[in-house]
């Protein structure tokens, strides 16, 4: 046996003994009534790993409470990749104390990329001991098992791993949607990013079995789905940690033979690892998305290089071109970091001038956070915070201007819509996704939700776009 069957053998065993554990759990919460509340910080990566709770609470009998404080059960699955969501993190189990006072049955637990580093370990343990359970991100199928530990003991238990040891595959696992799906290819990182905490609290790349894989799209579509959302850092870089030689783009053209899977997405993707050959299976495909998300991080290369990327301004702005040629209306969106260390006046102008020349369709921008135990914490020239500010307000005013004006171009334009949900207060106003994944409302008919539809646009915001739909 290779030591990847190996690896796979050990993940199985585990997962029945997690199913087993379920099982005799079950009994002690089944009939009582009992609820849970997750919140989620972070990325989609944090929202499949919710996901996957949800799965194992409801297996133990517990249902989704109204409010935090009524739920019997509270997790909080945490994000590190910047320091104000860690302080929202401690602020809202600060808040805890007092509730947890009051009841004391109820159950806490907290998971996620922010447990992977010491130092808010040891103040967990100092200042929040009203805290159950704690665990990371490597060992979050193990949630039953540390669950009940917990229960025998009545101690706060504590697990975190320092590095991955096995996928662990099929756990219950509750989704949100029915007609979409995210679905891991790869968990970790291996470009350590200077500005970037999640090699270390991700650890390093590993690559799913493509099997595996599909069966699991398979699966959910056979349960209804029609649009996957494939979920990596990285996902340009799928399969080289595997056996095999199996790249990304086999995934993607395997992925597009399974019948009935009408859209695929995947997110991020890297631009040092976009090959041709992607382009070449997306732009073959109508079933992959006409959307890349391709973080460009910052317009100068000389910061580039100081982020580690891997790139240069040169190149991202000729993949790009490269993109375009072959699918003139894809739509690109990204991420931008302001006020990384030595990004001064000139090296911001390289990423305004990037940004118009780009004419991204979205884009999610950051103040650069400081990362203790990442290289860029201990980079000279660290840039004082009213002049990243003032900078950060320059580039939204500018991208918001650009998205706005790319919005208006879609008038007139036919798309094909997936209709995600009706309005709470008004059914008859439908929300949905284009496969260039723009956000439109319309006018339909509350059972239209999961369906795909062609809608005309009539009109467009600085964020969304307005249509009608085509009967
Ligand atoms: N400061 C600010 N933004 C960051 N990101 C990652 N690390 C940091 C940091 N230390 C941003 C990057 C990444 C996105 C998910 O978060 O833009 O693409
Ligand atoms: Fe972080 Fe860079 Fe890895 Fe993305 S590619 S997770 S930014 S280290």
């Amino acid at each position: 046996m290779s030591r990847k069957e190996r690896v796979y053998k050990i993940g199985e065993e585990e997962a029945l003994r997690q199913k087993q554990i379920i099982e005799e759990l079950s009994s002690s919460f089944q009939g009582k009534g009992l609820s849970y509340f997750i919140q989620t910080f972070g990325c989609q990566m944090n929202v499949r790993d919710s996901e996957k709770l949800v799965g194992i609470l409801e297996k133990l009998g517990f249902s989704l409470a109204v409010k935090e404080k009524e739920a019997d059960f509270i997790i909080y699955n945490t994000c590190c990749v910047r320091e104000n969501a860690e302080q929202k993190v401690f602020g809202r189990l600060g808040s805890l104390k007092s509730y947890k006072e009051k009841n004391p049955h109820i159950k806490i637990a907290i998971c996620g990329c922010m447990m992977q580093q010491e130092n808010v370990l040891k103040e967990i343990k100092q200042k929040y001991r009203h805290v159950d359970l704690v665990f990371g991100t490597f060992n979050l199928y193990k949630f039953p098992e540390l669950l009940q530990t917990h229960l025998e003991t009545n101690q706060m238990v504590i697990d975190i791993w320092k590095e991955h040891q096995e996928i662990v595959e099929d756990l219950p696992s509750i989704r949100k949607d029915t007609f979409k799906a995210g679905v891991n290819i790869m968990y970790g990182c291996n470009n350590f990013c200077s500005y970037c905490i999640v090699p270390y609290v991700r650890g390093r790349e590993r690559s799913r079995l493509p099997e595996e894989i599909l069966a699991e799209v398979q699966r959910l579509v056979a349960d209804g789905v029609k649009e996957i959302m494939l979920l990596g850092q990285n996902v340009n870089s799928y399969g080289k940690t595997l056996e095999q030689d199996y790249s990304f783009p086999d995934l993607l053209k395997d992925l597009t033979h399974i019948e009935g899977l009408e859209r695929i997405r995947f997110m991020t993707s890297h631009p040092k690892d976009l090959s041709d050959e992607l382009i070449k299976v997306m732009k073959e495909s109508n079933k992959i998305c006409r959307h890349l998300h391709l973080p460009v991080q910052a317009g100068s290369t000389k910061i580039l290089k100081a982020m580690n990327r891997k790139y240069t301004k040169e190149h991202y702005l000729n993949l790009v071109k490269k993109i375009r040629s072959a699918m003139p209306n894809i739509s690109l969106t990204t991420d931008i970091i302001v006020g990384f260390p030595g990004e001064h006046e000139n090296e911001f102008q390289e990423t305004l001038d990037l940004v118009q020349q780009v004419k991204f369709d979205g884009a999610f921008t950051f103040l650069y956070s400081k990362r203790t135990g990442t290289p860029g914490a201990t980079m000279e020239d660290q840039i004082p915070e009213e002049k990243a500010k003032k900078h950060f307000n320059e580039l939204l005013s500018i991208l918001d201007s650009i998205v706005y004006e790319n919005n208006l171009e879609k008038k007139e334009e036919i798309l094909q819509i997936l209709v995600e949900e009706a309005n709470q207060e008004n059914q008859t106003i439908l929300t949905g996704r284009s496969d260039t994944n723009h956000l439109v409302h319309f006018a339909g008919d509350s059972s239209l939700v999961g369906k795909i539809v062609p809608v005309k646009i009539t009109d467009a915001k600085p964020y969304y776009l307005i249509g009608e739909l085509i009967v």
